[in-house]
């Protein structure tokens, strides 16, 4: 199987390069470890199938692609020229066609090795790469940083979610937020905990700069 996985190390560095809205080889790379990582340690489900996913899981994104046909498209044909049964195929599609959050109206999970990719996925948008990864993906997309006259969304379709207008900071309570109450494994709720710190501190001090809150040290 490594000879496989190396395969599909190539072809994802080929494809997601160096995209520069947060989905890069690098963010693809810490998606597998985290699943590894709890997989190992909840001792559960299929590694070759977790690495698998993961390392897959944003090749055919509607984000990143013209259209979700030539995305799943990309997807299957990649999978298909693999030395993998048309089962082991199947496993991978769906754990990577359930992983999106879909502005909250995400899919039910039933397999572990969903799960654990999933919940890599999510704990790589939160913390201090979380947020990097909001404001390149904002920027990129030509969102505002913040603007308070903007209402936060709290129910949304998946068209709202992706195309009404929002900006960066709105993102975090409209998904950032709410990632750690919609994790599956102990491994991942343990791992968020600190992230999800990190994300109130850091909107706390933005909020302040913002309303131009100034310490007052005695010098
Ligand atoms: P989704 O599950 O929402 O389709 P992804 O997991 O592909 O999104 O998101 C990739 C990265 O881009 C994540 O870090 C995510 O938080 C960020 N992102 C997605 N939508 C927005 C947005 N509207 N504003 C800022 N960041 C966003
Ligand atoms: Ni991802």
């Amino acid at each position: 199987m490594e000879g496989i996985i190396h395969k599909i190390e190539e072809f994802v560095k080929d494809e997601l390069g160096e995209d520069v809205t947060g989905h890069d080889y690098y963010h693809v790379d810490r998606v597998r470890k985290l699943a590894l990582q709890i997989a190992k340690e909840e001792n559960k489900g299929d590694l070759f199938i977790i690495e698998a996913a993961a390392l897959l899981h944003d090749i055919a994104d509607e984000k990143l692609n013209p259209t979700i046909e030539i995305g799943n498209y990309k997807l299957y044909s990649f999978l298909q020229s693999l030395s993998i049964s048309s089962e082991q195929q199947q496993q991978i599609i769906k754990i990577i066609s359930n992983i999106s959050f879909q502005g909250g109206n995400e899919a039910e999970l039933t397999s572990f090795e969903e799960k654990a990719v999933r919940d890599a996925d999510r704990i790589d948008a939160m913390g201090a790469i979380g947020i990097a990864r909001a404001f390149a993906y904002g920027g990129k997309n030509g969102q505002m940083i913040y603007d308070p006259t903007i209402e936060i969304r709290v129910n949304m379709t998946k068209e709202q979610y992706r195309n009404e207008k929002s900006t960066s900071i709105h993102h975090f309570y409209e998904k950032l937020l709410l990632l750690n109450k919609r994790l599956h494994t102990e491994t991942a709720k343990r791992i968020a905990k600190e992230r999800h710190n990190w994300l109130e501190m850091y909107l706390t001090q933005f909020l302040k700069e913002w309303n131009g809150e100034v310490e007052n040290f005695n010098s």
